[in-house]
């Protein structure tokens, strides 16, 4: 029989496409997504690719009442991803509160739901935001944790201690912490992708809003920092790549081949790019040419942070190995079917 998961934030950019290979693999995925920022069309195309429609139901995670409802209407559920949760660094610095309601309640309430219903395996979607500013590089899974430079990453460093905690009180759970370095590109079909909100945040969807003509120039912030061309170093992982690291953890967590209750991994590629690398890249890859300038650094940005993925690859038997090429080239392919769709 196919083994039921709940994926939460299923609808969103990493959820789809972690939905999609959970599928591929065998799994019977039930979605939890309030769709605060993703668009129910996604069951849709999730099914186009894959031939299978996951359930959904659309649901807060904040509501303990009506997730309670989910595990019932879906007995068996037995391993849990946990994605839903709010992520624009510079938000949560306006609003402080409802990244702390959103992002720890929605944790708590799931924490408290899987005893009562008999799931024991939940996978965490945490970051390398963890570390801040790393003393050595490539960052290991060892690395101490730094003070959080924003209310969201404080959230995530919460959500890992809660987590501990309630592991250590006996609570009969198991977690496996997936530290996700900068996640990047679209599924090869482009029919899922990421969908900024507004103006993007993140380098690659300004870069392909750029290119494509809907933002007139990407800004460089910084080209003074303390690395080979100056500008910002960070480990940028093929979303599907990342993706298949969740399908692996959850074998992991139901095969009951876990070391400790509470595992972590740094899931990155253990190669780090420059802004200015990572344009050049998508220049060469797609033909494309980029209209770009230099400008201010942005306050709060690590210098440089890549991962030593070593224990991943070795303990999970699991490697990001798509080319940066490929990567930007599936991004680019993405920009182009929003423009096809007139989304974006
Ligand atoms: N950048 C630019 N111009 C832009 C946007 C970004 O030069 O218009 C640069 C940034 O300065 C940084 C790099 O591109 O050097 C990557 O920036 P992103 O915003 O894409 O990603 P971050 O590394 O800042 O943030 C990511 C995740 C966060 C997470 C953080 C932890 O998006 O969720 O890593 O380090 F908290």
């Amino acid at each position: 029989m196919k083994e039921r998961i709940l994926v939460t934030g299923g609808t969103g950019y990493i959820g789809s496409h972690t939905v999609v290979e959970l599928q591929n693999n065998g799994y019977d995925v039930v979605i939890v997504d309030n769709l605060s920022n993703s668009r129910a069309e996604v069951v849709d195309n999730i099914e186009k690719i894959t031939g299978i429609r996951p359930a959904f139901e659309k649901v807060d995670c904040l509501d303990y009442e009506k997730l309670d409802e989910v595990f019932t209407k879906y007995p068996g559920i037995k391993g849990i991803i946990h994605f839903a949760a709010s992520k624009a660094v510079g938000e949560s610095v306006q609003k402080p509160l409802l990244y702390y309601r959103n992002n720890l309640v929605s944790l708590i309430n799931l924490l408290e739901l899987m005893p009562k219903h008999g799931v024991s395996g939940i996978i965490f979607s945490s970051s390398c935001t963890v570390y801040g500013q790393p003393d050595k590089l490539p960052v290991t899974e060892e690395a101490p944790i730094k003070k959080a430079e924003s209310p969201y990453g404080n959230t995530k460093q919460i959500n890992e201690e809660i987590i501990r905690d309630t592991v250590a009180s006996g609570s009969p759970i198991h977690a496996i912490l997936l530290r996700y370095f900068n996640p990047i590109g679209a599924h090869p079909t482009a029919l899922i992708g990421e969908l900024p909100n507004g103006v993007p945040q993140n380098l690659v969807p300004y870069l392909t809003q750029t290119a494509i003509g809907i933002r007139e120039k990407l800004t460089v912030f910084g080209d003074n920092y303390n690395t080979p061309d100056g500008s910002c170093i960070r480990d940028y992982i093929y979303v599907v790549d990342l993706a298949k690291a969740h399908v692996i953890a959850m074998h992991r967590i139901l095969d009951d081949k876990q070391k400790d209750k509470v595992e972590v991994f740094n899931i990155g590629t253990g190669r780090g790019l420059s802004v200015l690398e990572l344009i050049h890249s998508f220049e060469a890859a797609t033909g494309v040419k980029l209209n770009y300038q230099i400008g201010a650094r942005r306050a709060g940005d690590i210098e440089q942070v890549w991962a030593d993925p070593a224990y991943a690859n070795k303990e999970l038997g699991w490697t990001a190995d798509t080319s940066i090429e490929d990567t930007l080239r599936s991004a680019w392919n993405w920009q182009l079917k929003l423009r096809e769709e007139g989304i974006q």
